[in-house]
């Protein structure tokens, strides 16, 4: 068959065959899901936010600054996305709590959680990392990670299943130079998630992450802003650039939608092309 015809026959396919394209958008629609995503009113969580709006998912967004909620709503508003917003540091009980019931209140229930927020504050030798340190990253991380998932599950399993992806990184598998106690809380993620995902799935819950490479945010504009590094850094990749949050919004999107029915306790790399593995 050359091109032509080929074509013809796709297009022919199309219209004699309208099922197959509306079983397509069906497949990645999110409509009637209520998506909680956390630290979600800048970067990746901003990112994951619309993406799963813009796919029909009513989205709960927070972070710790009502100022930063109260733009981020106003701006997925704008973009025609059902959205409820309120302040959450996910490392305090009563303000995870907080967020559920008021998805809950507001929403009617809970399908999807993406456990999105990490904190950072050490740079240097690992081995000048205190015990401050490690409790800290730890407990925002992951801690609070497991946390938030165990809260929301009941919600889940009442609604006949859901999805849970959490935001690990590239620093997970290598850890990063100067950000040891960060990477190995990354490694926590892939960890958990495979911990959790036969247990969930007999509740019908998918539990999945992603691993983001270097993206274009606030939290690695200390990197992307050093042109040296990132010149020497680019040569790692293979697609010599510094990612953008869509594009692991859109790939958390994917993980939520029903065209990922058959995959759980997975952890998707978005880096580029750097080489990952534990
Ligand atoms: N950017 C990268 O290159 C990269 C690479 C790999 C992995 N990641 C991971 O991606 C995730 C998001 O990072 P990002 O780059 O998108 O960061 P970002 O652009 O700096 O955004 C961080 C968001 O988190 C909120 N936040 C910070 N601490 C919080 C807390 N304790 N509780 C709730 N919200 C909190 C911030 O708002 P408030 O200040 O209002 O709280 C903000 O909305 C993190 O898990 C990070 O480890 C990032």
């Amino acid at each position: 068959m050359n091109g032509r015809v080929m074509l013809k026959s796709v297009f022919r396919c199309l219209r004699t065959n309208p099922v197959s394209c509306q079983r397509n958008m069906s497949q990645s629609s999110l409509a009637g899901k209520v998506a909680i995503i956390t630290a979600s009113t800048d970067g990746i969580g901003l990112a994951a936010a619309q993406a799963l709006g813009k796919r029909g998912a009513h989205v709960v967004v927070s972070s710790r600054r009502q100022a930063n909620v109260d733009k981020a709503v106003a701006l997925l508003q704008s973009q025609s996305i059902t959205v409820t917003g309120t302040t959450c540091n996910v490392g305090k009980e009563e303000d995870r709590e907080k967020l559920v019931q008021l998805t809950l209140d507001q929403c009617g229930g809970i399908d999807i959680l993406v456990s999105n927020a990490a904190v950072n504050p050490f740079f240097g030798n690992i081995m000048d990392s205190t015990e401050d340190v490690w409790d800290k990253i730890l407990s925002v991380n992951v801690t609070s990670a497991f946390l938030m998932t165990k809260l929301v599950v009941p919600h889940m399993t009442k609604r006949g299943g859901g999805n849970v992806v959490f935001v690990s990184s590239v620093a997970g598998y290598q850890p990063m130079q100067a950000l040891g106690p960060y990477s190995v809380s990354k490694t926590a993620l892939l960890g958990l998630t495979r911990a959790l995902a036969p247990e969930l799935a007999q509740s019908n819950i998918r539990v999945n992450c992603v691993a983001p490479g270097v993206i274009k945010t606030k939290f690695s504009s200390a990197l992307t802003g050093n042109e040296d590094i990132m010149d020497e850094f680019k040569k790692q990749l293979s697609i010599k650039r510094v990612g953008e949050p869509e594009e692991i919004g859109g790939v958390i999107a994917f993980l939520c939608s029903e065209d990922a029915s058959y995959i759980t306790g997975e952890t998707i790399t978005v880096t580029g092309g750097i080489g990952c593995r534990l």
